[in-house]
Parts: C-alpha cells; sequence; structure tokens
C-alpha cells in the first residue's frame, strides 16, 4: 500500500534536521520514499492529515519478556533474586505454548497501543511469540534463552537453533532470531561458550543479562574473581554484536570492554527501581561512547510495557541522582529509545524517519491536551506524552492501528485466552 502522511511536526531523529515543521512523507511498500516540504500525494495513496500533529519514529523497547504479561502484579515488591527464584521461576514452570501465544499477543497489543513498533524478547516457548509478532505484524527480535550450569542447557540452544532455522528473517525481515545466554548466575561456561559459538556461526546478534545488582556482581567475583563482563568477555560472548540489558554494576574495565567490543546497554529504569537493584550510570557510559538503548524488562518487574514511561523516566532519573538538570536531555533520551534501539537489535534500518528505512512510524493525536502548544516536539514526546495520544500506527508500511483501533490484534480473543490458560495452570 502507499499512504502518504500530510500536514506533520516530524521528528526525524537525523542529527543535522531533528524536525521538519509542516511537513510529509510518502510510504511505498515497507518504505519511506520521500521526506519533506513538499512531496505530492499518488491517486493510489492512502492519505492521513496529521493535523498539525507529531510524527515520529516509532519507538524500540531494546530488552523485554514479553510473555511475561501472563505474571503481570503476579509477585512485586520482593527482591529479585527471591521474587525470581522463589516466585517467577516456579509459575514459568506452569506455563506452555498456548498461554506464551496468547500473553505475548496481549503484550503486543499494549506496545502497539503505546507506540512501540520494534522489540527485542528473551524468554522461552519462543516459537509462541514469533508467531504472534508475525500475525501482529510488529518487528521483533526473538531469542530462546539459554541457561544451564551443567549439560543441561543443550536442549535449550537445540531448541534456539531450530528457531533461528525456522524465523530468522520472517516476515519480509521483521522478524529477526537472536541468540540469549540468560545471565552469569543462570550459565555456566560451556553453556555461554557454545551458544557464542553458534551465534557467531549463524551470524545472529546476542541478547543478555549483565550485571543487574550487586549480588550478581559479587557472587560472580566470588566465583570467579572477575566481573561478569569480564566473563562473558573471557568466553567470547562479545564476538557477537551483543545487547546487554541492565548494566547497573559496571566497573571503569568493563565500560571500556563493553566500547571496545561494540556492546548496545540496554537500559531499563523502571525495572532496575522496582526491584531496588539499582541506577546505571548512564551519563558516564554516554561519554565513553556507548551506544544506548532503553527497555522495559518484562510486565512482572516494570509492570507495564510503556516506553513513554521509560524514556521519560530515563531522563528524569539521572538528572535527579546527580542534581544536574542538564544531563541525559530529551533528544539524548529519545534517542535512545529509538537510533540507540536499532542499533542494540542490529537494525539499520529503522529508528529514524529517513528516505530509504522501514515505514516504522507513529501518529500522535495533535488535539491531545498534553502535547498543547508544540514549542519543541521532542519535548512533548519525552516530558509531556503518555503514550496515549499515539492515535495511528504504521510498521514496515502496514497500519497496525488506526485511530487507536487494533487493527491486526483481536484482544478480546487474547484476554479470554490469557484468563483460560491462568486458570488452567492454576496461576489465578
Ligand atoms: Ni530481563
Amino acid at each position: 500500500m502507499n499512504i502518504f502522511i500530510k500536514n506533520a511536526e516530524i521528528i526525524t531523529m537525523d542529527k543535522e534536521n531533528p524536525v521538519i515543521s509542516g511537513g510529509n512523507i510518502r510510504i511505498s511498500g515497507n518504505k519511506i520514499v520521500y521526506v519533506g516540504k513538499d512531496g505530492v500525494p499518488c491517486e493510489s495513496d492512502k492519505i492521513i492529515d496529521a493535523r498539525g500533529g507529531i510524527v515520529m519514529p516509532g519507538l524500540i523497547n531494546a530488552h523485554t519478556h514479553v510473555p511475561m504479561t501472563l505474571l503481570r502484579g503476579y509477585a512485586d515488591d520482593l527482591p529479585l533474586h527471591t521474587w525470581l527464584f522463589d516466585k517467577i521461576f516456579h509459575a514459568e514452570d506452569r506455563l506452555d505454548s498456548d498461554a506464551v501465544y496468547y500473553g505475548a499477543k496481549v503484550a503486543m497489543a499494549e506496545m502497539i497501543k503505546s507506540g512501540t513498533t520494534t522489540f527485542a524478547d528473551m524468554y522461552f516457548f519462543s516459537e509462541s511469540v514469533a508467531k504472534a509478532a508475525i500475525k501482529a505484524g510488529m518487528n521483533a527480535n526473538i531469542a530462546r534463552c539459554v541457561t544451564g550450569k551443567e549439560e543441561d542447557f543443550k536442549e535449550r540452544l537445540n531448541e534456539a537453533r531450530a528457531l533461528f532455522d525456522e524465523y530468522n528473517c520472517e516476515n519480509d525481515g521483521a522478524v529477526k532470531i537472536d541468540f540469549s545466554v540468560h545471565a552469569i548466575y543462570t550459565c555456566g561456561k560451556q553453556a555461554v561458550r557454545e551458544t557464542s559459538r553458534l551465534c557467531k556461526k549463524l551470524g545472529a546478534n546476542m541478547h543478555i543479562h549483565l550485571s543487574e545488582t550487586m549480588k550478581e556482581n559479587g557472587d560472580c567475583y566470588a566465583e570467579y574473581g572477575k566481573s561478569p563482563t569480564e566473563m562473558f568477555n573471557s568466553w567470547g560472548v562479545f564476538e557477537n554484536k551483543t545487547n546487554a540489558a541492565h548494566c547497573v554494576y559496571l566497573s571503569e574495565n568493563d565500560m571500556n570492554i563493553l566500547k571496545e567490543k561494540n556492546v548496545s546497554v540496554s537500559h531499563n529504569p523502571t525495572s532496575n527501581l522496582k526491584l531496588a537493584s539499582g541506577v546505571a550510570n548512564i551519563k558516564e557510559m554516554q561519554e565513553k561512547g556507548i551506544s544506548i538503548a532503553i527497555g522495559t524488562d518484562g510486565t512482572a518487574s516494570n509492570n507495564a510495557l510503556n516506553m513513554f514511561f521509560d524514556l521519560k523516566l530515563c531522563a528524569l532519573l539521572q538528572k535527579g541522582i546527580r542534581l544536574d538538570p542538564t544531563i541525559v536531555s530529551a533528544e539524548d533520551a529519545l534517542f535512545m529509545a529509538t537510533v540507540g534501539g536499532a542499533e542494540a537489535l542490529g537494525r539499520a534500518d529503522t529508528g529514524r524517519i529517513k528516505e530509504g528505512n522501514r515505514a516504522d512510524i507513529i501518529i500522535l493525536d495533535s488535539f491531545a491536551p498534553s502535547l498543547i502548544p508544540v514549542h519543541n516536539p521532542i519535548s512533548l514526546a519525552v516530558y509531556s506524552a503518555s503514550g496515549a495520544e499515539v492515535k495511528t500506527s504504521i510498521i514496515g508500511g502496514r497500519i497496525v492501528m488506526e485511530d487507536r483501533e487494533l487493527k491486526t490484534i483481536d484482544l478480546e480473543e487474547a484476554k479470554a485466552k490469557v484468563n483460560e490458560s491462568l486458570k488452567r495452570m492454576k496461576l489465578i
């Protein structure tokens, strides 16, 4: 389909020309073919009048576990290790592929409704996540998470390989399959080495949890005498383009390794606060030139998948803890949630509104009171928008939501199936 968006305040995320006022965008197939003040619609175009509203790149959620919507609000207000080992892992043992499929659909509905067009997922029953993403029309980097201190990781790695063979580059490249080692505290040397080797052989991306808590670092030093970053580096993880979630406790040397290996950090401010893990040193990472993205983490630890919230929190948190309002500007935060996310996910063709890029675009309601007046569209997107202003969402040139109506997800069905699954698994 050809789409012509007119009369827009376009946030391009282009360094030279970040905002085009009164601009137009033309989409042909899955690509943006024109961005600027001119351009004329063709006869075959569907014309969308943004009525002076903000049109911006779809947000990129660089770290989540979408099926965890099933466990939203299931266990709150606990320390990470108690929460994870005593609550979440036990509940997860009861999940099945059907529950994950519909849980993922609810997550995708939430993401689309709050402006996310692309996400990176790490979980299991990942085939269900891939099927749901294809149906929803979302861009997704999906990884079957590998865990195991002994030989028990092998079956999981085989599943990860099968997932890659079946789903990588599906849906016109919208779905990419990553590899994942869960974390230093759940994986042994052999699991990490073999997963890293296979990832490299297949030219895929790696998605990990890294230095999320002080306990994780302390245990790692006690066991190996080195930091999680140093261990993963020595086991070959960073020979792959890696998306490392959290990175709350990094030493100077760790940061140098991440920079040298071109590792992207996905910062998860809400999850880190809710689990009282701490606050990542975003300013130091910026100064080192480390590429930073933003993630929500799963809904059991956030408890939402709304990137607008984490985007704002990212900017506010750094200012607050350093008593410096000039650091992590609105532009910086939005860059992380768009271009930084694209870099983390190995997707150079999204995150910016520019000719030749995939048409992953959201249109905000120009009559939303929270977006009036328009002094600075980037400031509005970061500090004023809540996600509810997202009116229309286009992913890969396909309209997946129009005037708040979801076009690719039957939410009523997904909700009923989620509740049915939870009853079956005795989780509700
Ligand atoms: Ni996580």
